[in-house]
């Protein structure tokens, strides 16, 4: 398999969504500490390199939908993908257009410190790639419109040694991936909450242009009752359709 690994580890609410005022309560807080225990922290189950992200995700928790400092009369950057560094741990931010509005290359998720790779495609502006070069992150580009899927995992294995990956998020990024036959597992850490809420995003979302309806199935591998009655489940992705 020339791409890496790929579990999805999400944390919902009971009634699956995967943001909102439910993640405050004490069950919500006692859920996440498992979520993030199992994922990073001193002893993970996962011992993955990196964690991969949606442009949205990205800007809720870490580019706070800043701008990007362009500088629109740069000399032409040398082409394809720039491998800034190597490191022990990424952070893999899916931005087709080139959007995020990045201040550093490392960031930190907890106590967990990662080198930032973006994944752009052709539509990323040549002033876009000259600020992640600027900042000294890295970027691969994977597909001309559309992301290339199989381009993109084999780049995070071949140039960045990536042989596990965690989809991290949102709905959108997780649906799409599944849909494409590009993830192995799910890992899923419930809470023992709930707000109701009708607008905040679910587990998985379609996104027209990226994903559609069509149902999969999944394999039950193991199940465990954690903290604050939260539960943890692992599905192998059947890719059964309907
Ligand atoms: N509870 C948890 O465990 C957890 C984990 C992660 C995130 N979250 C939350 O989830 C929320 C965001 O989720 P979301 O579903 O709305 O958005 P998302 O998946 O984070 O981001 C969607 C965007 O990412 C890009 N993208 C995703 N898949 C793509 C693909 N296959 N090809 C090309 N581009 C792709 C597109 O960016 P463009 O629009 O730029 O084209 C798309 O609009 C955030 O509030 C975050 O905090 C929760």
């Amino acid at each position: 398999m020339n791409r890496p690994y790929i579990f999805c580890h999400m944390m919902t609410s009971l009634d699956g969504k995967i943001m909102g005022p439910y993640m405050e309560t004490p069950e919500g807080n006692a859920a996440g500490d498992v979520f993030y225990h199992i994922s990073f922290g001193k002893n993970p189950y996962y011992k993955h390199q990196g964690w991969l992200s949606g442009r949205i995700t990205t800007d809720d928790n870490f580019t706070f939908y800043e701008k990007p400092e362009l500088n629109e009369q740069a000399p032409l950057v040398p082409e394809g993908d720039y491998i800034a560094k190597q490191a022990g741990m990424y952070y893999v931010s899916v931005d087709p257009s080139g959007r995020l509005g990045w201040k550093n290359s490392t960031l930190t998720y907890v106590d967990t410190t990662a080198h930032v790779i973006e994944v752009l495609t052709e539509k990323a502006s040549n002033a876009y790639k000259d600020f992640l070069r600027r900042l000294g992150i890295s970027y691969i580009i994977a597909g001309a419109e559309a992301l290339d899927y199989e381009l993109a995992m084999s780049k995070l294995k071949n140039l960045f040694g990536i042989e596990t990956l965690m989809l991290g998020g949102g709905g959108i990024l997780n649906w799409s991936f599944i849909q494409a036959g590009m993830c192995d597992e799910v890992s899923l850490v419930i809470a023992a909450a709930a707000d109701g809420s009708l607008d905040t995003p679910s587990l998985f979302g379609v996104r027209d242009g990226l994903s559609c309806n069509k149902a999969v199935g999944f394999e039950l591998q193991s199940a465990e009752v954690k903290d604050g009655g939260s539960v943890w489940l692992r599905y192998k992705v059947s890719q059964q359709s309907v």
